[in-house]
């Protein structure tokens, strides 16, 4: 995955430093957020979709960053005290508590803003203006009111009582799943694949993005501040809805292990290079922060 990674970080910090360096402390705050050293799952699932479905992966980085221009945004706001008022995150000292809390909403703002401006850059390389046009649909939809935006509203609203499985469900494919789904549903589409392949890889990523969310509901739980780069124990102290919180942590980490092993099967069989996809999720399964 290297030259994958090192490809994203490069145009990552390049664009916004290029195209995002807004006036006064704004510009620091959102590089300072978006440029902290994150794992870039999201845009790696871009990238290796795109190659999958059997593209030139460095065609989709416009995706890529945008993606994780949309996952930052999310990062910032959810650690804001008005949510889960969190300290740290990536290691580091969250946005607003570096450059206060005003910065820290604008900072976001400006992320989820950029997102578009950059997913746009598609075109640049080639991509039809249709499958843009689709990319954009799409990318709006999983960040919005319906997905990652309802599923925060929904898991903010939910603290402090026993969740139900399928409310934890429904709140982690809302703010989890429907990001990861559009990763791949975006690298597909820059990819050339057909719309029944783009589709299948959206929806497949969704299931992907579950898991992922199950397992950092078990990280929350058990790891360390060390290895996570953010504080363990929040979510019971908060009284989150999660999954393990819903069916114990045993039923929690099979339906993980579970999902990434189906989804391990539907992608073999409908892409033409699934190889590094299927690695990523591998490592997925093995993930320890
Ligand atoms: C954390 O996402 C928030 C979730 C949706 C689970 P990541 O675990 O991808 O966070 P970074 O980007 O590596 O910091
Ligand atoms: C993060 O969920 C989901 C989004 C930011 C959309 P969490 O609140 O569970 O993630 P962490 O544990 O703070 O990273
Ligand atoms: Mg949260
Ligand atoms: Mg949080």
């Amino acid at each position: 995955m290297e030259p994958m990674r090192k490809a994203i970080e490069q145009r990552l910090a390049r664009v916004l430093r290029a195209r995002a360096d807004g006036p006064g402390r704004v510009g620091q705050a959102l590089r300072y957020a978006a440029l902290s050293p994150g794992k870039r799952v999201r845009p790696l699932f871009v990238l290796a979709a795109c190659e999958a479905v059997g593209g030139p992966w460095k065609r989709a980085l416009p995706a890529a960053v945008a993606v994780e221009c949309v996952h930052a945004f999310s990062l910032v706001h959810d650690d804001l005290p008005a949510m889960d008022d969190d300290d740290y995150r990536r290691g580091r000292l969250t946005t607003h508590k570096k450059f206060g809390e005003a910065l820290g909403v604008l900072a976001g703002d400006a992320l989820l803003a950029f997102a578009f401006e950059e997913l746009t850059r598609l075109a640049d390389d080639g991509v039809p203006p249709a499958r843009v046009n689709d990319a954009v649909r799409r990318l709006a939809h999983a960040a919005g009111a319906i997905q990652l935006v309802g599923g925060q509203a929904l898991d903010i609203g939910a603290e402090g009582r026993k969740p139900t499985a399928r409310l934890a469900r429904d709140i982690h494919e809302r703010k989890t799943g429907a990001l990861f789904g559009a990763s791949l549903a975006l690298g597909a589409l820059a990819g050339d694949a057909d719309k029944h392949t783009v589709q299948a890889l959206d929806e497949t990523g969704r299931m992907i993005g579950l898991a992922f969310q199950i397992q950092d509901d078990l990280l929350n739980a058990a790891g360390s501040m060390r290895s996570l780069g953010k504080r363990p124990g929040t979510d019971a102290a908060r009284g989150k809805a999660t999954y393990p919180a819903a069916v114990g942590e045993s039923r929690a980490r099979r339906e993980a292990i579970r999902l990434l092993r189906a989804v391990r099967g539907a992608l073999a069989r409908r892409c033409a290079k699934p190889e590094r996809l299927l690695r990523l999720i591998e490592a997925l399964a093995k993930r320890e922060r």
